[in-house]
């Protein structure tokens, strides 16, 4: 199948290359998928597309007009796709759900020890040649609660290694997994006690009409002083600016950031010498007590492996005429 690969990366486009063994005739190209780019797809079947391109009503309806009938999403978050839209179009969906939730769920918690355990200051320090410990001090994880909110893939995988530290995990999810209760001790209770009671708390959410913005003040002020935030789950899934505050007030102790809701057209480029005039960027990127990665948390050899494999499995069924199990459907969206 033809297909246009927008926003291809370097370190993924072997990946993919291998994966496909020359099955399908692929392009790659480093644009993002926009009203402007679209017309880019005119001649290709299928498009395959990641978390920074957007995918909404206006989009759809010109890759439609330019023949596109399947988007293969490289991520499994699909919050960038009007999925309504693409039915009414005849343009079918599907994505890389479970790729390794194990790379995400990893970094996690690298972001939450990198912060606690202050390590990017330390590494500032020592290569200073100041080799003290008064800004270093942490604390111990263990028999400290952790609030995980959305405990699907990911956030079960958190439940896992919190547990492995000796932590006690609270979580809310509107689904509760019993295994997780059963295996790991996990109690579920509603998002107010969860930010009451937790000293650590991972997102780990779909973005949806539910979610968007659901680390707000409100949440925030709930918290106990001590608490760290973990964010891997999508930018706009907190209230940048209130968190941002908490910080400085000094109102939660730190937070910790893979996505960021302005990332789209910034991150996965290099803006070193373009830098975006973005106050709150800024102020995530030097924040003590703040710690931001570029929307890596899937990075991984493993992750990238298995995204090859199903994004060239998707297009392989569409060819055959078949539906890939990875197909979304509208019902599946809450957030448009
Ligand atoms: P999943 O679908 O397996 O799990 C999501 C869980 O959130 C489900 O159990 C669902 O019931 C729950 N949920 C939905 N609405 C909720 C609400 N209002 N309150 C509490 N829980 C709620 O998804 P998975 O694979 O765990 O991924 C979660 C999200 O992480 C993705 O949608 C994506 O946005 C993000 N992600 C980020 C990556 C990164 O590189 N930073 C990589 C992969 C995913």
């Amino acid at each position: 199948m033809k297909t246009l690969i927008y926003s291809s990366k370097d370190f993924e486009i072997p990946f993919l290359e291998n994966e496909n063994s020359g099955f399908h005739e692929l392009k790659f190209i480093p644009e993002r998928l926009t009203t402007h780019t679209a017309y880019m797809a005119i001649g290709f079947e299928a498009v395959s597309i990641f978390s920074a391109d957007d995918a909404s009503s206006n989009v759809l309806e010109k890759l439609k007009d330019f023949g596109v009938k399947h988007i293969t999403l490289r991520s499994a978050g699909y919050d960038n796709v009007n999925l309504r839209a693409a039915k009414r179009l005849k343009i079918k969906v599907a994505n890389a759900p479970d790729y390794s939730p194990n790379a995400v769920a990893e970094h996690a918690v690298a972001l939450l020890q990198t912060l606690n355990r202050k390590i990017t200051l330390s590494r500032k320090q020592t290569q200073n040649y100041n080799f003290t410990l008064s800004n270093l001090v942490g604390f111990d994880l263990v028999g400290k609660t952790v609030g995980i909110i959305g405990t699907g893939k990911i956030g079960s995988v958190i439940v896992q290694i919190m547990n492995g530290y000796g932590c006690d995990v609270l979580a809310t999810d509107p689904f509760k997994n019993k295994d997780l209760i059963e295996a790991n001790s996990v109690k579920y209770v509603d998002v107010t006690l969860l930010c009451e009671q937790s000293d650590i708390i991972f997102l780990s959410v779909p973005l949806n009409k539910d979610t968007y913005q659901c680390i707000d003040k409100s949440k925030l002020d709930l918290m106990k002083k001590n608490t760290l935030l973990i964010n891997v789950a999508r930018g706009a899934v907190v209230h940048t600016q209130d968190v941002v505050d908490s910080v400085i007030t000094n109102q939660i102790a730190g937070y910790a950031t893979d996505v960021y809701d302005k990332e789209s057209g910034v991150f996965f480029y290099d803006r070193s010498k373009d830098q975006p005039q973005d106050v709150a960027l800024k102020i995530l990127l030097n924040h003590d007590r703040i710690l931001l990665t570029p929307h890596q948390a899937f990075a991984t050899q493993e992750a990238l492996q298995n995204i090859a494999k199903t994004t060239i499995s998707n297009l392989k069924h569409w060819q055959e005429g078949q539906e890939p199990k990875t197909t979304l459907h509208p019902f599946e969206v809450i957030f448009e």
